[in-house]
């Protein structure tokens, strides 16, 4: 198959180009689009063959459910069996954006978008192309990132090209995301409320609109969480073997790399590229740090870094998503 790639304006989209990629997802077709999160890999979720594709795709296992992204709130009430007040209230303080909601299944969501879980999960996307998009399509949207199943999120059309070329329908290029990390998933089908993944909309800002959230890893250990089998610990990674350590550690194994390395700081440490090491000094801001993260993490892949040494991130709730991330993208 050949990938065609289409070029919007990430806030006004040319609508003809818009009407010709809901016409590729209505078809049974895949089409990745931008989110301001991650690039997503589109296909129609109350479509069993064509959410089957999603799956060839990326090589992603089956057992690894997939978030149905929606225009607005109202279309998720419609869809949704049980919408809890706990959910209305999530979607009026975070809707549109970066929130993934699990609740209890929708008949009419593939089987396989669920992996067979009585669950799924709704997100609806702040970013205009998405929006556009999810409008002119008036169905549910299956959307992993757009990588290879494993591999490092896309957060701009190239990532996805590189990984998925030959294998999709189109790209629909808005250029890069600007939150840069995946979305925050909360699930409501439990009590209290579980926090499956760190992202931009933190733990407290959860609390804040519906009490006690309690952590994934606090959950597992009570051997009560219910199964979200595409958490597990080795994801999100680069090709190169990535190493969290503290500023200290980090600079201490400098004078001793041989190897190409790259080198991920938090602010400007000061570090000197050299002929092995590739440096990416990155914001102290952790918002700033989010959306510029994984663009580093592909390009020091793309240097060919065989190793990347990258600074610890501060303590904090701001820093959960990239702190998640990393530790991820380190496990062994
Ligand atoms: O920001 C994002 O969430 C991006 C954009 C495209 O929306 N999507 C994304 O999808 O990151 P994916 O498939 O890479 O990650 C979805 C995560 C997985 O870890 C999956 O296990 C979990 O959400 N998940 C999805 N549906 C679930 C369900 N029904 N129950 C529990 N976990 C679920
Ligand atoms: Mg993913």
């Amino acid at each position: 198959m050949k990938t065609e790639r289409i070029i919007v304006d990430p806030d006004a989209p040319d609508p003809r180009a818009i009407a010709r990629c809901a016409e590729v997802l209505l078809r049974g077709g895949l089409v990745a689009f931008a989110t301001e999160t991650v690039y997503g890999l589109g296909a129609l979720a109350d479509d069993e063959r064509a959410a089957r594709s999603i799956f060839a795709a990326k090589g992603r296992p089956s057992h690894n459910p997939l978030i149905s992204h929606l225009a607005d709130t109202a279309a998720a009430r419609a869809l949704a069996p049980v919408w809890s007040a706990e959910a209305d209230a999530l979607a009026a303080a975070f809707w549109p954006g970066p929130l993934t909601i699990v609740v209890p299944k929708a008949p009419s969501i593939a089987p396989v978008v669920c992996a067979g879980l009585e669950a799924m999960s709704l997100r609806v996307p702040a970013h205009t192309v998405a929006q556009a998009l999810l409008r002119a399509v008036g169905r549910p949207v299956a959307a992993p990132s757009a990588n290879r199943s494993n591999q490092l999120s896309p957060t701009t059309a190239d990532h996805v090209l590189q990984q998925l070329d030959g294998r999709i329908d189109v790209v629909l290029d808005a250029g890069p995301c600007s939150v840069g990390l995946e979305s925050t998933v909360i699930d409501l089908c439990s009590s209290p409320p579980t926090l499956l993944r760190p992202g931009r909309i933190t733990a407290d800002e959860l609390s804040r609109v519906v009490g006690p959230v309690a952590a994934r890893s606090a959950v597992v250990a009570h051997g009560v969480a219910r199964a979200s089998p595409g958490l597990d610990a080795k994801h999100y990674a680069p090709y190169a073997r990535l190493e969290v350590l503290s500023w200290p550690e980090l600079r201490a194994r400098l004078s001793a790399v041989t190897t190409k390395t790259g080198v991920v700081t938090v602010g400007d440490r000061g570090v000197s590229p050299s002929e092995s090491l590739v440096v990416r000094a990155l914001s102290s801001d952790p918002a700033e740090y989010g959306a510029a993260l994984y663009e580093a993490l592909h390009a020091l892949d793309d240097r060919g870094c065989q190793w990347i040494l990258c600074e610890r991130v501060p303590d904090g709730g701001a820093w959960d998503a990239a702190r998640d991330r990393l530790s991820r993208a380190s496990a062994k």
